[in-house]
């Protein structure tokens, strides 16, 4: 189990990259458990941002469980990377893993927490062999590369239909959602099962970030 409440997970992709100590440190003091940190490669996404350096720094400076979204080509050969510079949780997109077995299996045997994300428009059914690896499903309702994009209502339609399939097999699977939350939907999106809520530009685009976290955790409840 990644945690036993709700969770909100800000995505630093939308912070001051000059100073992501500060980031980390309103994350905190908003009261959220976990971090969220974008890692795109300009091949599977059209974006660069961070990789294992400012992970292992970010490791340094907080407890925080640091949630690491793989978004690039070749997780199969570069896990360990991330598994070495202090991931708690990590997650690998289906339709960029040719081995999503041998990735998933290595990072529960590293004592990680495994997930894997879809994109809009993959279907739930092709994670139908992976459920039972992984501690987390991340469901995206935006194109994964950018932040601050509209929401995709399509997503809540899957995430019903995920927490549906993970009761009847009575998984401890957590939902995930990224793209496009906010204090507007979250609610709602919580009470169609989302587990653990990443949000980006409401967050650090909001004039209190803190007073934003605290808010959007009261409204999963
Ligand atoms: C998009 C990233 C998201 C991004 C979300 O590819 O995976 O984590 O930070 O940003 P918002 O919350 O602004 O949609
Ligand atoms: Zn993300």
């Amino acid at each position: 189990m990644i945690s036993k409440r709700k969770e909100v997970a800000p995505s630093l992709l939308s912070a001051d990259f000059t100073n992501l100590g500060e980031a980390v440190r309103m994350v905190a003091e908003g009261g959220a458990g976990i971090v969220h940190l974008d890692v795109m490669d300009g091949h599977f996404v059209p974006n660069l941002t961070i990789g294992p350096p400012v992970i292992r720094a970010l490791r340094q400076i907080t407890p925080l469980l640091l949630d690491v979204h793989l978004m690039i080509e070749n997780a199969d050969e570069t896990v360990h990377d991330y598994i070495d510079a202090g991931a708690d949780m990590i997650s690998v997109h289906v339709e960029a893993s040719r081995h999503l077995h041998r990735t998933l299996t290595r990072i529960a045997a590293a004592g990680r927490h495994p997930g894997v994300v879809l994109n809009p428009a993959t279907p739930i059914s092709i994670i139908d062999e992976a459920l039972d690896l992984v501690d987390f499903v991340l469901l995206m309702s935006v194109n994964p590369g950018f932040g601050g994009q509209t929401f995709i209502p399509t997503a809540f339609r899957k995430v019903e239909q995920l927490a549906r399939e993970i009761h009847r097999r009575r998984l401890d699977v957590a939902i995930q959602l990224d793209g496009g939350v906010d204090l507007d939907n979250i609610a709602a999106l919580s009470q169609a099962g989302v587990d653990i809520a990443v949000a980006g530009s409401a967050v650090f685009n909001s004039d209190d970030p803190v007073k934003t976290i605290q808010q959007m955790l009261k409204r999963m409840l």
